[in-house]
């Protein structure tokens, strides 16, 4: 049996002393129990990425004109390659650790033109304390918006790691992700965009419309998705979507009507 292949992508700075990288090995030795899976793993801090400098030349020009596009294209290509994908990274001051918020930076076209699609994901996370919703939230928004299916979700505490309790609790958790992802691949059924990711959809549908001449533009008109309901075919729930079409008229009618305000 072919192995299935997830790129793991750790955004902790401690590389193999990570509970990151250690968590998503424990997932890895869980999945091989139910079929072979091999996981790669991208060490964010060995890839010598210096911070995004903001130039929006990915956005604007094409992603080849990043400076940096030597280090972010191969990425780009292992993640196509790969069945899925695993994101993960600790909290750092109740936030995500920089490391990876700054990888996410680089990807901030594939917000606009995602290709993700049909791509499997899970997101992990490891703090001593708290902050895993916040970081556990911003990864699976992050690789939903780059068009991936996030299946699974796992936050770690590390000041738990004396405990017999916990630990057995970890063990669960990692056996379930485990089942979840692996099966989510082998069955490859798309997920219906829930309310964010809907959102998500109608904003970036705003945006880029009012953004004529532009690569994002060209990007949606060939895919037919200036107008459509969705990036993809997969149906949402029908209240979600009207909820969200409501609010995607306010947002258009208060731009139109130049209604917007600084936030508070
Ligand atoms: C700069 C820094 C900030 C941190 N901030 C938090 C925090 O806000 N909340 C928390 O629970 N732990 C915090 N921690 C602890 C780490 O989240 C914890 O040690 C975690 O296990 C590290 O994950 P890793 O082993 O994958 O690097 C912080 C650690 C560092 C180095």
């Amino acid at each position: 049996m072919t192995p299935l292949k997830i790129l793991a992508i750790i955004g902790s700075p401690r590389n193999e002393e990570s509970h990151s990288y250690k968590t998503l090995k424990l997932i890895e030795e869980r999945m091989n129990r139910l079929r072979p899976t091999r996981f790669e793993f991208v060490f964010l801090q060995r890839t010598g990425l210096p911070f995004c400098d903001g130039c929006l030349s990915c956005v604007r020009k094409g992603e080849e004109f990043c400076p940096d596009f030597a280090t972010i294209d191969p990425i780009v290509r292992q993640i196509e390659a790969a069945d899925g994908i695993a994101l993960a990274a600790p909290v750092h001051t109740f936030n995500v650790a920089g490391l990876m918020k700054n990888f996410c930076e680089y990807f901030m076209y594939k917000r606009n033109r995602p290709s993700f699609f049909g791509k499997q994901a899970i997101v992990v996370t490891a703090a001593a304390g708290g902050g895993h919703k916040v970081v556990l939230d911003f990864l699976q928004r992050t690789a939903a918006a780059w068009g991936c299916d996030v299946v699974a979700r796992l936050g770690m505490s590390s000041s738990q790691m004396q405990s017999d309790a916990y630990l057995a609790k970890l063990d669960a958790a990692a056996q379930d992700v485990a089942e979840t992802f692996s099966t989510s691949i082998v069955n490859a059924d798309p997920q219906a965009p829930d309310f964010a990711g809907l959102i998500n959809f109608r904003t970036m549908q705003i945006m880029t419309n009012a953004a004529k001449k532009t690569k994002n533009y060209r990007y949606w008109a060939e895919r037919g998705w200036l107008d459509a309901n969705y990036y993809t075919d997969v149906r949402p729930n029908p209240l979600t979507a009207l909820a969200v079409a409501f609010i995607a008229a306010r947002i258009r009618r208060a731009k139109k009507k130049g209604k917007i305000s600084p936030v508070r």
